[in-house]
């Protein structure tokens, strides 16, 4: 099959890319970069999808490009529509019939106060970024044979050490010698890059349609994270102390949108790596940064 995918430049898509690339013809999208072999493009311009679609004809679009930053997002609205949600309702008004979608959506289209949520549990955002998803997942699954696939918390190896997102932040929180506290509140469930892949893989080679959910199955806080990740690395954390305040940020963040998954585990998918693996991998992919942990 030939697949577009874009956002392929971004934490997930180029393990995507990765992932798709090695069973199918991948037309890999970027934004401001153009990924190896593949075009970069401003998804934001009107009209930029009609040659894009004309040119490839593809099977499936897998659409992940997006502002993922809730902060950013609840500053610039405006903005965030124009990425989030504009370019993916013109997508679904270009999309041949001959070609289905796939859009990668989030828990934050949940207030987090109801878990878990299933794929038809009630929508109902706390934030900007949250909103301007639910807004796009209602263009895509306006065509009965799309997917809407929603995941939580990404976590995994970026193309370097520093651009590794959580678990950069998380090292970078232990090494420091500086007493510290971490959320102890807001529930996460990390899910590994890798496995979303596959997830994704696993959704198109099925033909399935209609929303998804996938997630990480350990609910973990920030402390509980930095707890895990000292254990697997050896570091100390003793530093770092658990703390029951909300620290207020710009966009509120639901306290817990844990994601059922029952759906894509009826399907046979049984993919949910742990996330001690998922730091063991991370130290493994960056042995120099890590030189003098483990
Ligand atoms: N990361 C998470 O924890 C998380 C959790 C739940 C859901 N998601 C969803 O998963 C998807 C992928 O997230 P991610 O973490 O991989 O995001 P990311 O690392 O921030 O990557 C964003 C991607 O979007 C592209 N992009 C940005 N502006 C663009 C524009 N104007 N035109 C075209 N492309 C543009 C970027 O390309 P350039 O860098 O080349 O500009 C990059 O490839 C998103 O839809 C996000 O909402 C992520």
């Amino acid at each position: 099959m030939r697949i577009i995918v874009t956002g392929a430049t971004g934490f997930l898509g180029r393990d995507v890319v990765r992932r798709l690339a090695s069973e199918h013809e991948v037309v890999a999208v970027g934004g401001r970069h153009p990924p190896p072999g593949g075009v970069a493009l401003d998804l934001r311009r009107p009209g930029v999808w009609r040659p894009l679609l004309d040119n490839w004809r593809p099977d499936w679009v897998v659409h992940l490009a997006a502002y993922r930053e809730p902060d950013f997002c609840e500053e610039h609205p405006d903005e965030t529509r124009a990425l989030n949600t504009a370019p993916v309702v013109e997508l679904m008004r270009e999309l041949p019939s001959s070609s289905r979608a796939l859009f990668v959506s989030t828990d934050y289209v949940f207030d987090g106060e109801h878990p878990p949520y299933h794929e038809d549990s009630p929508r109902h955002a706390v934030n900007v970024y949250g909103q301007s998803k639910i807004e796009a997942e209602d263009a895509v699954l306006a065509r009965p044979d799309s997917i809407v696939l929603r995941i939580p918390l990404l976590v995994g190896s970026g193309p370097t050490f520093e651009s590794s997102g959580f678990l950069y932040q998380i090292v970078g929180a232990l090494r420091s010698p500086a007493p510290q506290t971490a959320d102890a509140v807001l529930r996460r469930f990390p899910t590994w890059i890798r496995d979303v892949a596959e997830a994704i893989s696993f959704l198109i080679a099925r033909g399935f349609a209609g929303i998804i959910h996938y997630s990480g199955a350990e609910a973990m806080t920030r402390y509980d994270m930095i707890r895990s990740a000292a254990a697997v690395l050896g570091l100390d954390a003793r530093h770092i102390r658990p703390s029951t305040d909300v620290v207020p940020r710009r966009a509120a963040r639901p306290r817990d949108s844990q994601l059922a998954t029952d759906r894509i585990r009826s399907l046979g998918f049984a993919r949910f790596t742990p996330f001690a693996e998922v730091v063991r991998s991370f130290a493994d992919d960056f042995p120099e940064a890590m030189a003098g942990s483990r």
